[in-house]
């Protein structure tokens, strides 16, 4: 891959085989919860429970993507993106999480994939993006060990039936968020609040990487990737001059990345978090003899997701850290959420990736931002915040490739907005505008933005005259 280069006239050029693409996953945007045979997932089952969801919302329409994938890959053909990122629901292949087979499940995805592929678009097919069927969870969850050998047999399962044809796999989405909200704080699903239960989890699921790429190796197209794509947050002191927030801020990194990345990358859990942890749940007697070499295996690329920066400072908040998370800057632009908005972090991490874990692949694999996008009245989604913050973001990942770090591509979260979990619908991601009551979707002015840039492999330097910035 050559390395991104500023053009002539004001435009940054991208590799040629940079990777232009879209990201979803399936319980986000499918609906259809009972159809060809689903089986239950604990976020049909969370969901249902009083209050879990804000507004009562519901997964079982979402965008109804299951019934309009035609659809919607004409609209990934019109975005002119060549990569898009899914997950297949665990629970319409296999509705128990394991024995019976669901056919028609298979089909489906058998049926997407090759629509993808007609469009030369390029699938990063994700395993597991939150919605573990229900019966699994009756047994303990991802806090069951077994969870993890399910969970590579159902790998072994997709690789026979896509292996063929999809070569970069992504086994997990977001360990640490899975631990943290669905585990530590019980506000995503299973809804669980037990720390220890949490570490346990995170470990499994990182365990579940492992024997999962293992399989997927095994067999496929002989050129097979797997990787996780993790929830990455760079991390800034408070007080900058001030040792005791570096301090907090490196070992809050360690929480939050490290914890990850270096057992996947062949170092081991890191010596600080081992003692934290063994500190605050007692002893790590999970992790058995021989899963970190199982657990660094098959890690041919790192999935970058990356939203926004943690600011911490050295002082004990609720919990046992020793670091607080304190509230973003004065003055620095956020999103509809109140994110801040730090695109040159994005840089950073991509550069400090390439330094820690040199030849490693990255994969942005998600990146977004929340507004309350609705049509105008000429019918069109004015959402010029949304291509200011693609534009400053691409621009980090053409800097981050020019400083030498090996991105391959960009995933824009979302290809349209969808179910946001907690918050449900009201959090708007998409770069397509889907109507809540009619379902029907329009691409946003970010949508055409994109659909320009993915066209031409480059982005203008700036925006100023474009988008009125
Ligand atoms: C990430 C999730 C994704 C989406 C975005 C906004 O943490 O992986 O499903 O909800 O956040």
């Amino acid at each position: 891959m050559t390395t991104g280069r500023p053009g002539a006239t004001g435009t940054l050029r991208f590799p040629s085989a940079f990777r232009w693409g879209t990201s979803t996953s399936a319980f986000q945007v499918e609906g259809a919860v009972g159809a060809d045979g689903r089986g239950e997932s604990i976020w049909d089952r969370f969901g249902r429970a009083p209050g879990a969801v804000e507004n009562g919302d519901t997964g079982d329409v979402a965008c109804d993507h299951y019934r309009r994938t035609e659809e919607d890959v004409a609209l990934m053909a019109r975005l002119h993106t060549d990569a898009h990122r899914f997950s297949l629901a665990w629970p319409r292949i296999l509705p128990e999480g394991r024995g019976r087979v669901e056919q028609r499940g298979l089909d489906h995805y058998d049926r997407f994939i090759d629509s993808l592929l007609e469009r030369g678009i390029e699938p990063l097919v994700t395993l597991y993006h939150w919605d573990l069927p229900q019966a699994l969870q009756e047994a303990g969850g991802w806090r069951n060990r077994e969870t993890a050998e399910h969970f590579a047999r159902y790998a072994a399962l997709c690789r026979d039936a896509f292996g063929d044809r999809v070569r970069d796999w992504v086994t997990v989405n977001e360990p640490w968020i899975v631990g943290l909200l669905g585990h530590q704080l019980g506000l995503h699903a299973p809804g669980e609040r037990d720390l220890r239960g949490s570490v346990t989890a995170m470990h499994h699921l990182l365990l579940a990487h492992g024997l999962a790429a293992g399989e997927l190796r095994s067999g496929g197209r002989g050129d097979t990737r797997t990787g996780i794509a993790y929830s990455l947050f760079p991390h800034t002191p408070d007080d900058g001059e001030n040792p005791a927030d570096r301090e907090a801020a490196r070992h809050s990194d360690g929480y939050v990345n490290r914890w990850f990345l270096d057992p996947v990358h062949g170092r081991g859990y890191p010596d600080d978090m081992r003692r934290h942890w063994e500190h605050a749940v007692g002893a790590l007697d999970f992790i058995r003899e021989g899963d970190l070499d199982v657990i660094a295996a098959g890690s041919d690329f790192i999935g970058v997701n990356y939203y926004t920066r943690r600011i911490v400072r050295a002082e004990r908040g609720e919990g046992p850290w020793p670091w607080r998370v304190v509230e973003g800057r004065p003055g620095v632009p956020r999103t509809g959420l109140g994110w801040e908005i730090v695109p040159d972090d994005l840089r950073d991490l991509l550069v400090r990736l390439h330094t820690d874990y040199p030849g490693v692949p990255l994969l942005v694999t998600e990146n977004g931002a929340i507004y309350r996008d609705e049509p105008a009245p000429d019918g069109a989604v004015h959402d010029a915040p949304r291509v200011r913050f693609l534009h400053a973001h691409l621009k980090a990942v053409h800097e981050a490739l020019a400083l030498g770090a090996p991105v391959e591509g960009y995933y824009h979260w979302s290809l349209m907005d969808n179910f946001e979990w907690a918050m449900g619908y009201w959090p708007r991601f998409g770069l397509v505008h889907v109507d809540r009551a009619t379902l029907r979707r329009t691409i946003k002015d970010s949508g055409h933005w994109y659909a320009r840039a993915a066209r031409e492999g480059a982005i203008p330097a700036s925006l100023a005259v474009e988008a009125g910035s």
